[in-house]
């Protein structure tokens, strides 16, 4: 949530901040702003609207060897001109970028208006720039910086400069990552090495409560009470390619294309055919430990809590142990029972979402144990649980969640194969389930195969529609609600989720000719009950799509399927045949290809949907 980038150096700040914007773009955008020092002192440009917005109106003459930039996902004020950072001090000397939320700013900026400084913007940020202001004049940057911290109740990822002290930028980190990147006469940070990577490779990730002050050609991290931390760079795995469209128009497009590939590394070495189970060295967890489980708790925001959902199944059916998930915001705020006897999971693609962070804060302090399965290595909430499930599906850049989300299903379903083979699950089941799991790659692949057909049915039955239904039962489910929130987010066409049985308690009332239902159908004991739901949509003319892994004629389709269709159903979507616990796996693509291309034909920006920001780091 609102990305900061920073550059010291020999050379020009600006395109190197423009260009890290650009990268961080994800984390807001509704408005962009950059702040440079150079000869001629302070200068700062910053727009509401996009980074190329900022680009298209930046001054020629805007240099500066140190500079800092920002990219918003507005929390107080309004996505304007005046509320883009980065915000100066009275002085106009000191410039702030700011990530996350200042918790006592009313009460701050009663007391600096009380001192006879006006604010000109509505942000939280703004109190800090006018809080380091006031210091910067008789102190050291970074003490100015660390004086004004202490007063500061709240989260942040802060980036500074004071055009007095060019030779400097000050970086402070509490909740809010900041990574800084060591390069050759020169020094970067940004929100997330996605910014750094085509800089260098080296990065130092700064822990909460700490802070560094960075000049060209050296850097020193500190505690923010002074002490030295001695940080070293270590290098990053992520690389440069992992952030080109390689040949796709969206990330979307390309991350829904990389599945099979980043399912096989979500299974790589995982698979342990001898002992007919999965093998998770990252989960700090005996085989006693495990014995001792009587419950699994999963947690998680947005898509993570459906595949939590998902996940829960997987783990229920394989180690019969009761499993379920709940949204990680509403966890926090019930004052839950933490059980010692409970394996509570953590599950974030970011590893940054605030209210999955607080909720594992929340079981820590009451004595849970806590894992995480994440995607981000070294992030915030895979520090926290300490131990886990890395879903290793590489950098997801597009905000809408496509192949992390197929990957913690998987990853879930490795955990469940463990968890089962503690427990009473037998060798034969562990083997099928290994064999099922090794060939969901190539499962994917052809799924993705029949996109152009996928496609035609978003054109045709979905792109045109204001409203859709995605119902299902029990995995089909957790399928049918990360298919709804695909297609709202990317498409904005209105989408809800019921289980199958609950159509007929409300929503049927606005199913008709207009409105079409996708039906997610895995092909398991519940097929016929299904159907049954279909049939109370067709008797209302409503549109059916539906979205099987069961064998061609099993729904009663007697080819007729397609948009126009005068059949049983608009159009049948078929995916492989999995392994029965594995469905899910499978049903969510074509889902994801049917939001995409809605979108595509609606004119979307598909990766960056209104409203929404990738990576959410405040309540
Ligand atoms: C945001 C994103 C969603 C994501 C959710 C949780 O809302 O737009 O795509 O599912 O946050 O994010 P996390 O990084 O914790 O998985």
């Amino acid at each position: 949530m609102c990305g900061i980038v920073g550059y010291i150096g020999s050379g020009d700040a600006v395109p190197v901040l423009i260009e890290g914007l650009q990268r961080l773009e994800y984390r807001g955008y509704d408005s962009a702003g950059i702040a440079v020092a150079g000869r001629s002192g302070l200068k700062v440009h910053k727009r509401a609207g996009r980074v190329d917005d900022l680009v298209a109106t930046l001054p020629k003459r805007h240099r500066g060897g140190v500079g800092i930039g920002h990219t918003r996902w507005a929390t107080h004020g309004e996505p304007t001109d005046v509320n883009a950072h980065p915000h100066l001090d009275a002085s106009g000397h000191v410039a702030v970028a700011h990530n996350g939320i200042v918790e006592n700013a009313a009460e701050l900026r009663a007391k600096l208006a009380a001192e006879g400084i006006d604010l000109v913007s509505d942000t939280d940020t703004e109190v800090i720039a006018q809080l380091v202001g006031i210091r910067a004049a008789d102190m050291a940057l970074e003490d100015a910086v660390r004086e004004a911290l202490s007063m500061i109740v709240g989260t942040y990822g802060l980036a500074v400069i004071d055009d007095r002290r060019p030779d400097r930028l000050v970086v402070a980190r509490n909740g809010s990552p900041v990574v800084l990147g060591v390069g050759r006469g020169a020094h970067h940070v940004a929100s997330d090495v996605a910014a750094l990577v085509r800089h260098t490779d080296q990065v130092v990730h700064l822990d909460d409560h700490e802070l560094a002050v960075l000049h060209a050609d050296s850097y020193r991290t500190f505690t923010l009470d002074a002490r030295p931390t001695d940080k070293q760079p270590a290098t990053t795995e992520v690389t440069a390619t992992a952030f080109d469209l390689a040949g796709h128009d969206d990330y979307m497009h390309k991350e829904i294309h990389e599945q099979p590939t980043t399912v096989a590394r979500t299974l790589s070495g995982r698979l342990d055919r001898r002992f007919a189970t999965a093998h998770l060295g990252g989960l700090d967890l005996s085989a006693r430990d495990l014995l001792g489980v009587r419950r699994v708790k999963i947690l998680g925001c947005g898509s993570a809590y459906y595949a939590g959902l998902a996940g829960a199944l997987l783990v229920e059916g394989l180690s019969r142990i009761p499993a379920d998930a709940e949204t990680a915001s509403e966890f926090r705020y019930r004052n839950p029972v933490i059980d010692a006897d409970t394996l509570y999971v953590a599950v974030s693609q970011s590893g940054e979402t605030f209210d999955t962070l607080a909720a594992v804060q929340e079981i820590k302090r009451k004595g849970g144990d806590v894992i995480g399965v994440v995607n981000a290595p070294g992030s915030t909430i895979a520090g926290e649980c300490g131990s886990g499930v890395y879903i290793h599906a590489g950098p997801e850049v597009s905000v809408a969640s496509t192949k992390s989300f197929t990957s913690t299903v998987v990853a879930f379903a490795l955990l469940a194969l463990h968890l089962g083979r503690v427990r009473d699950l037998g060798p034969g089941d562990g083997t099928r389930l290994i064999d099922g799991l090794d060939a969901l790659p190539g499962a994917i692949d052809e799924v993705l195969r029949a996109e152009d057909a996928i496609a035609t049915v978003a054109r045709e039955v979905i792109a045109p529609a204001a409203s859709a239904f995605f119902i299902g039962r029990v995995r089909g489910y957790a399928v049918a609600l990360e298919g709804a929130q695909k297609l709202k987010e990317v498409s904005y066409i209105h989408a809800e989720a019921y289980p199958a049985a609950e159509l007929k308690h409300g929503p049927l009332a606005l199913v008709g000719p207009e409105v079409p239902t996708v039906v997610v159908v895995p092909d398991d004991h519940l097929l016929d009950k299904n159907l049954a739901s279909v049939e109370e949509i067709r008797a209302r003319r409503g549109l059916v799509i539906a979205v099987t892994d069961a064998p061609a004629g099993a729904l009663g389709e007697g080819g007729t399927t397609g948009p126009g269709g005068d059949g049983r159903f608009a159009a049948v979507l078929r995916v492989p045949r999995t392994e029965p616990e594995l469905a899910p796996v499978l049903l969510g693509v074509p889902l994801q290809l049917l939001a995409h291309h809605a979108a595509l034909a609606l004119g979307r920006d598909i990766d960056r949907p209104r409203n929404l920001a990738k990576s959410v780091t405040v309540e």
